[in-house]
């Protein structure tokens, strides 16, 4: 092809080449917005809006998050953005004070009064997403697709950290201590909208579950106050379940999901397989198996996780941009968000003879799969 014709391809006019200068610093910029949200979340903001009967001025948030007066103005700054993101909303009042509102995004960040605000406060999760180890690991990208010597070993994660991210969860308390407290504000929220609006799925458990992967239980902590009839057991490992506060209705089980998982009618596995490859998704998956009766006697595995694409695929939606980007950062562990067909072909590798999705609002779906 001649140079001629390639430079005809690039050709734009004025307009369209700043809009898309405009567009491409745009998208380079997004990350902006996650450091925003992360610094909101610290600095407890949504609280400062609640405790204000949900409508705090600038002085105001200033006054509660403690933020040093010369920062003062950088704090308008801070908010422009997040309410330009819907995070929170702005008035501006006839005085010109700007009064910030929380939106139904930041409702979610509100762990200040009731135990229903606490119960839905997903803050401790932004600080999982937010996380300086999982971006420091997304820096490598590059490096990690064409190095030769990436190719045999590792995880971006352990590329840039020298150890796995379950690794330095056992060996660094407060890595550990982030990364559990979001587990269970994610398990808080979504376990019971989850049991209300799937019953079809939750109405058969048998009596027993285990929940392999249960982190500290409150996914399992859930299950057993809705079913007192099935025993529930959590399965993670050692370091995990030493720090699990202790529940009436629980049993912690100490060990490794890729050797043995305890017997059950049910097990769950809740945000488990995307954090691993398909090769090492079948492995569990095969353990599942063993651990259930046969389906005819009640056996089933539930998967709580993304199926990409499930909700449709319109284009340039929060649910679908939502999917990719998780899927690339769960890639720094190694991990995938699968679609359907991905879904099936590590199901029939591990035994399993059937599967049905039910997809739900947000960001997950549920799956049940029958041996
Ligand atoms: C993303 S977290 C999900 C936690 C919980 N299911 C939830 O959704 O809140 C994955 C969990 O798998 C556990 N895990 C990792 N490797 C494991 C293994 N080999 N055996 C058992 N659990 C493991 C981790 O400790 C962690 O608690």
């Amino acid at each position: 092809m001649s140079s001629h014709v390639q430079e005809d391809e690039l050709a734009m006019s004025s307009d369209e080449l700043l809009q898309a200068q405009l567009e491409l610093y745009h998208h380079s910029f997004v990350y902006v917005k996650s450091m925003a949200l992360g610094a909101a979340t610290d600095l407890r903001i949504a609280d400062a809006i609640h405790l204000r009967g949900g409508a705090a001025t600038l002085s105001d948030l200033a006054a509660h998050t403690g933020i040093h007066p010369t920062k003062f103005s950088h704090l308008r700054r801070l908010m422009r953005v997040l309410t330009t993101s819907g995070i929170f909303s702005a008035d501006v009042k006839a005085r010109g004070d700007t009064v910030y509102k929380l939106t139904r995004v930041s409702r979610l960040l509100v762990g200040a009064g009731g135990e229903s605000s606490r119960r839905r406060d997903l803050s401790p999760m932004v600080g999982v997403f937010v996380n300086p180890v999982a971006i420091a690991a997304l820096f490598s990208i590059r490096e990690w697709f064409t190095d030769e010597n990436s190719a045999a070993s590792s995880s971006l994660f352990e590329m840039a950290h020298g150890c796995t991210r379950w690794e330095m969860i056992a060996k660094d308390a407060g890595e550990g201590r982030v990364f559990n407290a979001g587990m269970a504000a994610d398990s808080c929220l979504s376990m019971e909208i989850l049991l209300k609006e799937c019953s079809s799925v939750f109405g058969s458990l048998g009596s027993s579950l285990v929940d392999v992967g249960g982190a500290h239980g409150t996914a399992a902590a859930v299950v057993a106050k809705a079913f007192p009839h099935v025993k529930c057991t959590v399965l993670d490992l050692p370091r995990v379940v030493a720090g699990a506060p202790a529940h009436a209705n629980l049993t912690f089980v100490p060990g490794d999901m890729f050797e043995y998982i305890p017997p059950a009618d049910t097990v769950l596995l809740k945000w488990v397989l995307h954090d691993w490859p398909d090769e090492d998704c079948i492995k569990i998956l095969r353990q599942c198996k063993k651990a259930i009766p046969t389906r005819d006697a009640g056996g089933k595995v539930i998967i709580m996780d993304m199926v990409v694409g499930s909700q449709g695929l319109q284009q340039e939606t929060v649910s679908n941009e939502a999917e990719v980007l998780f899927d690339v950062f769960i890639m720094h562990i190694d991990g995938i968000q699968r679609e359907e067909h991905e879904w099936r072909k590590i199901f029939f590798e591990a035994g399993f003879s059937d599967y049905k999705i039910t997809p739900v609002t947000g960001i997950r779906s549920i799956i049940e799969v029958y041996p």
